[in-house]
């Protein structure tokens, strides 16, 4: 019996699985304790549904404060940092319907009351993204009370490029208190030349210009594709937006914005996700209600490594029952390879034939998973934004801790190929961002389970970042 699973049985008596039984997505403190139990050596097989993409639905959220009428989004992820936007909505006065099960992932979104345009640091804290409401607020309201995101796990990740560009457009803004204070009776169209690529400054600043006096160009945009799905969205609640997903975005102001109903693009992140875990456990995996368009980058990668993918619609099958062999990546900007994949990628290079040189470009601290894996048994040395990892080195399962979204999402992989069982402790960094993961997981046959653990009543929210 592994001596993860005695530990374990010590402290049983506490644990009962947990987990939104009325369905409708709710979480509750308890789940913040939570753990996964993970035996490997399981090849994933049959099928597994990819949710609606959390980067895309965050800032479509956001949109909707932008218009007085109800914005309707389908193929919203049941995910907690939904919840987290749909609190920080309804505490500014909006009124969010949010539908899971029969309801299908649905949300139903009117700022027609915005009394109070104020994201507070208690939510903001728990998620940066919250920062999406800036340039809305602004826009529509003339004024706006943001907290400042704070540090992260993954980076210092400043917001200066949104608060640059909203200058550019016009607004007066003033930090005291940890807060940003943004204020212009109407913001006007101007010219915003990205010192880098930002996505949610993309977004945020995009959003804004929507409702400005005149026309806005912005230069060295973010490509992603859910900068993409947010001008589709804007531009059928009437804005008129042309060169999203380019790295020129051209924005036409119009003086008023109403309601639309948009369906949230697939994750691609989350997909990614399932096929570097297919690629490893072996088995054929179908990875369905995804968009093969957005996985260019990995996909090539993997096929460099020698894993067998075929596309076709909107799935991706995996079918891989060979050792894989190294090859190096360095994350970029869409359409390059995504930092969010470089985690899951690097468990991937523990079971590769060879040595792997994986460079971290976008984020300077994105590697806390590195720590973890060497706990399971991987050789990895880290130097700076750069980690060498040689393989192939056989895993074993150990306790672990999740740090951050995507670096919880590494350690589930290497756990599905480990020996023995994995304890992963603080799932609720994946709860962020991936739908029910451990159902998918073992509805493909993995063996996978949640323990909950009873929380005093009075613990609440830990800050949590990225
Ligand atoms: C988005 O974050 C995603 N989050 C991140 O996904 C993703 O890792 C990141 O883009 C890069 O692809 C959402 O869409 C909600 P950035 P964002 O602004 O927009 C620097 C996940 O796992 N920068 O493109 O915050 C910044 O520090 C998350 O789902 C400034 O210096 O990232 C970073 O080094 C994690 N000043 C780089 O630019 C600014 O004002 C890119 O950051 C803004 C950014």
């Amino acid at each position: 019996m592994g001596t993860a699973v005695r530990e374990l049985k010590k402290i049983a008596v506490h644990f009962r699985p947990v987990r939104g039984e009325n369905g409708n997505g709710n979480f509750r403190p308890e789940n913040l304790m939570d753990k996964f139990v993970i035996r490997g050596g399981n090849p994933l097989v049959g099928n597994i549904r990819v949710s609606g993409a959390k980067n895309a639905a965050l800032p479509a959220m956001a949109a909707a404060i932008l218009t007085d009428e109800p914005v309707v989004l389908e193929n919203i992820p049941d995910v907690r940092d939904i919840q987290t936007e749909r609190n920080l909505l309804v505490s500014m006065g909006a009124e969010v319907e949010l539908g899971y099960g029969r309801a299908s992932h649905r949300t139903t979104i009117s700022c027609r009351n915005l009394l109070n345009p104020e994201a507070a640091y208690e939510l903001v804290k728990t998620m940066r993204a919250s920062t999406l409401v800036l340039g809305p607020l602004v826009a529509r309201m003339g004024r706006a009370r943001v907290s400042l995101p704070g540090g992260c796990a993954i980076g210092a990740r400043p917001i200066d490029l949104h608060i640059k560009g909203l200058e550019k457009l016009g607004a007066s803004i003033t930090q005291q208190h940890g807060y940003i204070e943004a204020a212009a009776d109407r913001l006007r169209g101007g010219h915003i030349a990205f010192d880098r690529i930002t996505v949610t400054g993309t977004e945020d600043l995009m959003m804004a210009a929507a409702l400005a006096e005149g026309e806005t160009l912005m230069e060295n945009c973010a490509r992603e594709p859910e900068v993409a799905d947010l001008a589709a969205l804007l531009n059928k609640m009437g804005a008129k937006i042309e060169g999203a997903g380019t790295s020129t975005i051209r924005i036409q102001g119009v003086d008023k914005l109403h309601g639309a109903r948009h369906r949230i693009i697939p994750d691609r992140i989350e997909a990614g996700t399932f096929i570097i875990a297919a690629s490893l456990t072996g088995g054929d995996l179908n990875v369905t209600n995804c968009d093969p368009k957005h996985l260019g980058a990995l996909l090539e990668k993997l096929a460099e490594c020698g894993v067998t993918v075929t596309t076709n619609g909107e799935s991706v099958r995996v079918t891989n029952g060979h050792r894989l062999k190294a090859a190096d990546v360095s994350t970029e900007e869409y359409p390059g390879f995504p930092t969010d994949m470089q985690a899951q990628y690097m468990a991937l290079a523990t079971q590769a034939e060879g040595t792997s040189l994986i460079t971290e470009n976008i984020f300077e601290n994105r590697f806390m998973h590195a720590q973890e894996l060497l706990r399971m048994g991987a050789n990895i040395k880290v130097d700076g934004n750069r980690a060498v990892v040689r393989g192939y080195t056989p895993l074993s399962g150990a306790a672990v801790q999740c740090s951050d979204l995507r670096a919880s999402a590494s350690l589930v992989i290497a756990a599905l190929v480990a020996e023995g069982e994995t304890i992963l402790d603080r799932v609720y960094h994946i709860d962020r961002g991936y739908e029910r993961i451990e159902e998918k997981l073992r509805g493909a046959g993995a063996q996978i389970r949640r323990i909950g653990e009873m929380l005093p009543k009075k613990a609440v929210a830990p800050a949590v970042m990225a």
